[in-house]
């Protein structure tokens, strides 16, 4: 297996670094649908490996996102990572469910160890700990739960025993957030039973970064009437990869005595890149902190690390039951720490690939994208027909098409126009948000392969797009 190579499918798929295929079909929904019936067409007799192969070679592998291709710059995902995936493999041949010291002892032990690993390499307390999770969603919902816990445990009751209504008044409890934070924290609230109306958006300074003079404010006007028991700062947003300031936020949250969380689902990783670590100075001081080595890392989904401070932390969450995670067990349960009764043995692909490649190769990697979006944002500068709507804190650019003379109000519009026919193109991806009242277009560099060049070429057909619209 040289270089270019991939395992996909238990085959050698080349792959598409020097080639030229589209980066996913053009087929419509509905074509699509006709194209993967036949998979669901559940019969009494079986069907040949062969006939599989050849069902999803015809029918499937077309319809994929080849997040291979330097064009694909729009979202979080990337192809595995040669070492992740050969861990991958393994843990999918043995298909190990990673709760309990009974079913996989190997398993639950290097779970362990490298949970201790993760928290030594970023730089947390020796006394802190991790769990993986499916997703930075749940590592989010997790870390509220800990947090509301928390805040019971200062009204003197059991928040596991009592639920919400232990709270003398529940409508009191806010979580300060700020207005470019990710959804998860909606669903959090929401699993939560504390509704979306627990949530303070704060606003984000010119970079979007939360203000954090505007956070001194609202927790002075909130302080009287409501009970801040969580901040939930994000370094790396999902916008714009703008990264939060953790050490003041840390100070804020350790005078006002609310759990800080930090989202870093995407953007935690490039705290290990030496320079942009000074971006994460104090989030080693981070009650909990989620983190997806799925995005970047290229380590097969579902991979997820939530951390906390203390290790006893997690002890919020433990429910022991009678035929495992006995109370009585001397070995580590790794289900003690987070919900799920079976899990993924998702420690191996992640060991594997940090292994295989050594740190300074996973540093590299990480650094490429930042480079490549930090030289793609200083071109820009100098082009009169982009608006740009940010610096890039990480590898994420926001900016509008704007050409000479177009009028302000139409501007929305080219942007969508410019949008889905890039789509509809399948020769690149790239994403479409918003920003304050303002559509914007989104670049995403994940991996090395989006390169400065890669994202120039995107701006030539942007703008070459842009020219075809019709007022
Ligand atoms: C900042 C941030 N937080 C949380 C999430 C949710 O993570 P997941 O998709 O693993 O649930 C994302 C997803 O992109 C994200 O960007």
């Amino acid at each position: 297996m040289d270089e270019n190579s991939q395992i996909i499918s238990g085959k050698l798929i080349r792959m598409s670094k020097d080639t030229k295929i589209p980066i996913c079909s053009k087929a419509t929904p509905d074509e699509m649908a006709v194209d993967l019936k036949p998979f669901v067409d559940f019969q009494d007799e079986g069907l040949s490996l062969e006939a599989l192969d050849k069902m999803i070679e015809d029918r499937l592998i077309p319809h994929l996102m080849r997040y291979d291709q330097s064009g694909f710059q729009s979202m979080f995902n990337a192809f595995p990572e040669k070492g992740a995936e050969f861990g991958a493999m393994i843990a999918l041949s043995y298909n190990q469910g990673v709760t309990n010291w009974q079913v996989s002892p190997g398993g639950v032990m290097l779970e362990e160890l490298c949970c201790k690993a993760m928290c030594r390499l970023f730089g947390f307390s020796p006394s802190a700990d991790a769990t993986f999770m499916a997703s930075g969603t749940y590592g989010n919902q997790e870390a509220l739960y800990l947090a509301l816990h928390k805040q019971a445990e200062k009204e003197g009751f059991n928040l596991a025993e009592k639920g919400l209504k232990g709270f003398k008044d529940p409508s009191r409890l806010i979580v300060l957030t700020s207005k470019d934070a990710h959804f998860s924290i909606k669903h959090a609230v929401r699993m939560l039973g504390l509704g979306e109306e627990s949530l303070r958006f704060l606003p984000v300074d010119t970079n979007r970064r939360i203000d954090v003079n505007q956070m001194k404010e609202t927790i002075e006007k909130l302080q009287e009437s409501k009970d801040i028991f969580c901040v939930f700062i994000t370094t790396g947003t999902t916008s714009t990869g703008s990264v939060d300031p953790a050490l003041p936020t840390a100070k804020i949250c350790k005078e006002i005595g609310a759990w800080l969380h930090i989202d870093g689902a995407y953007g935690f990783a490039y705290s290990l890149v030496p320079e942009w670590k000074h971006l994460f100075e104090g989030a080693e001081l981070a009650d909990s902190l989620c983190w997806n080595p799925h995005k970047q890392l290229g380590i097969p989904i579902p991979n997820s690390l939530l951390f906390v401070k203390r290790w006893e932390d997690f002890g919020r969450m433990t429910i022991y039951s009678e035929y495992f995670n006995r109370r009585e067990d001397p070995e580590p349960n790794p289900g003690l720490k987070s919900p799920p009764s079976t899990r993924p043995f998702s420690t191996l692909a992640l060991v594997t690939s940090l292994r295989y490649q050594g740190m300074t190769k996973v540093i590299e990697r990480l650094q490429s994208p930042l480079v490549a979006v930090k030289e793609f944002y200083e071109n820009l500068k100098k082009e009169s027909d982009i608006e740009l709507c940010h610096q890039p804190d990480t590898g994420i650019l926001c900016f509008r098409i704007a050409p000479n003379g177009f009028p302000e109000k139409e501007l929305d519009n080219l942007q969508r126009h410019v949008y889905d026919r890039i789509m509809a193109e399948r020769d690149r991806t790239i994403s479409l948000t918003k920003l304050d009242d303002k559509v914007v277009l989104r670049v995403v560099a994940i991996s090395p392969i989006v390169t400065t060049l890669a994202l120039m070429e995107t701006i030539s057909r942007v703008r070459a797009l842009a020219k075809e619209y019709k007022k």
